[in-house]
């Protein structure tokens, strides 16, 4: 029996890890604890909510004596902490809410867990899930290793690079047990339509301008969102303290090659003649700070704890239009509202 808080669980990433353990592991009482921003959703986990192993709780990880609290209530075995403000758009026009949530909230759970877990942190794991923006950008060549120096450009990635050292340093310091993993690009169901993917999709659905920043040629990493959430699961359980892992798809793409294929592939889905949704492609004015290439060396992952990714990224692209076109309701509801104003102030006059 293990108790699991697990943070940021009703956004797009954590609702697939979420569910992986509520399903797969029916001895642990899973915690889910988020403070349901705009890219918080309980819809996402609407299929396991009634399962008697799961629970949800509202709260600000900001808040330093909720945290203090609620570890001392709960008495956590562990921590998957994936709660953060995700969009690198939305840190360049607002930062201080990344500095809030990604550094004071990270800080604000190891203090909890520090306090609440001391003289049994051997028997304890707070689990950190990063990114690989923290890395950087790359040139024409080479991968990010775990050895790869930080140099964060964006407010985002210095709020996650940021998190990460205080994540090395209770481990270092104060002997908590302590895992990191640095993820690149996820794609799946559940993602929220601010991010290239699923913009395009909703986009590319409605007949609306698809826009590309730049001229397309940055490169994305891409990974199914379930392999991610399974490397989570292999790492929880396998690594050993005080470990990094990178995890990525060996799967790099083009901003321009991936949309034209989601366009072809979205002519097919709508019965589109085939380049009609291309049409829609408008090159925007490029994000400030664009980094131009990210890609994941996932050997040391894939030599010691034996994670391979399951998904070719053409089959996984298709199961993620087929999720948007039959979850309609879901994407209806979360472009109404607020993500109205947001699309306006972010791509008006670009
Ligand atoms: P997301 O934006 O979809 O979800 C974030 C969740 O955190 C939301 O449910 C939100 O309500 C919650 N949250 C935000 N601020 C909070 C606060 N102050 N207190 C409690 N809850 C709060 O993000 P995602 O894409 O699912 O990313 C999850 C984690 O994985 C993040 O730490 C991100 O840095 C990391 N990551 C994401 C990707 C990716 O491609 N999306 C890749 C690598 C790593
Ligand atoms: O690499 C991991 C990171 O991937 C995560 O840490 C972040 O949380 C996640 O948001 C993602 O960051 P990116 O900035 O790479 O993702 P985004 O979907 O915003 O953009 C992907 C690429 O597409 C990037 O080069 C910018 C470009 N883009 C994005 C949008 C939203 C466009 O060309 N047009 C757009 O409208």
């Amino acid at each position: 029996m293990k108790k699991i808080l697990i943070t940021g669980g009703a956004g797009f990433i954590g609702s697939h890890v979420v569910r992986r353990f509520v399903k797969n592991y029916p001895d642990y009482e899973i915690v889910n604890l988020d403070k349901l921003t705009y890219a918080g959703n309980l819809a996402n986990l609407r299929d396991i909510e009634a399962y008697d192993n799961y629970r949800f709780i509202k709260a600000d990880i900001v808040d330093a004596a909720e945290m203090s609290q609620l570890f001392k209530r709960e008495n956590f075995d562990a921590v998957i902490h994936l709660a953060a403000e995700s969009h690198v758009d939305r840190s360049i026009s607002d930062p201080t809410a990344f500095v809030m949530t990604n550094v004071i909230g990270t800080v604000n759970l190891l203090n909890a867990a520090k306090d609440s877990w001391k003289g049994d942190y051997e028997r304890k794991r707070f689990y950190h899930v990063s990114t690989d923006e923290v890395y950087g950008a790359l040139g024409e060549t080479g991968m990010f290793t775990e050895e790869t120096a930080y140099d964060p450009h964006s407010p985002y990635s210095a709020s996650k690079a940021s998190s990460d050292h205080f994540v090395r340093a209770y481990h270092d310091t104060y002997g908590l047990d302590t895992v990191i993993s640095n993820c690149s690009n996820n794609y799946g169901s559940h993602h929220f339509p601010e991010k290239l993917i699923p913009l395009a999709i909703n986009n590319i659905k409605n007949e609306l301008p698809v826009p590309v920043y730049g001229k397309g040629e940055n490169v994305r990493d891409w990974l199914w969102v379930e392999d991610h959430a399974r490397a989570i699961d292999v790492i929880f359980h396998k690594a050993a303290s005080g470990e990094t892992y990178n995890i990525g798809g060996h799967n790099e793409w083009k901003n321009i090659d991936l949309i034209r294929l989601l366009c072809s592939i979205m002519d097919k889905k709508l019965g589109r003649e085939e380049g009609a949704s291309a049409g829609l492609i408008t090159f925007v004015t490029d994000r400030a700070g664009h980094d131009l290439r990210y890609a994941i060396d996932s050997t040391k992952l894939q030599r010691e704890l034996g994670w391979v990714p399951s998904l070719q990224f053409e089959e996984g692209l298709e199961k993620t239009v087929d999720w948007y076109l039959e979850n309609e309701k879901w994407l209806n509801d979360v472009t109404s509202g607020s993500y109205q104003a947001y699309y306006e102030t972010q791509y008006h006059g670009r």
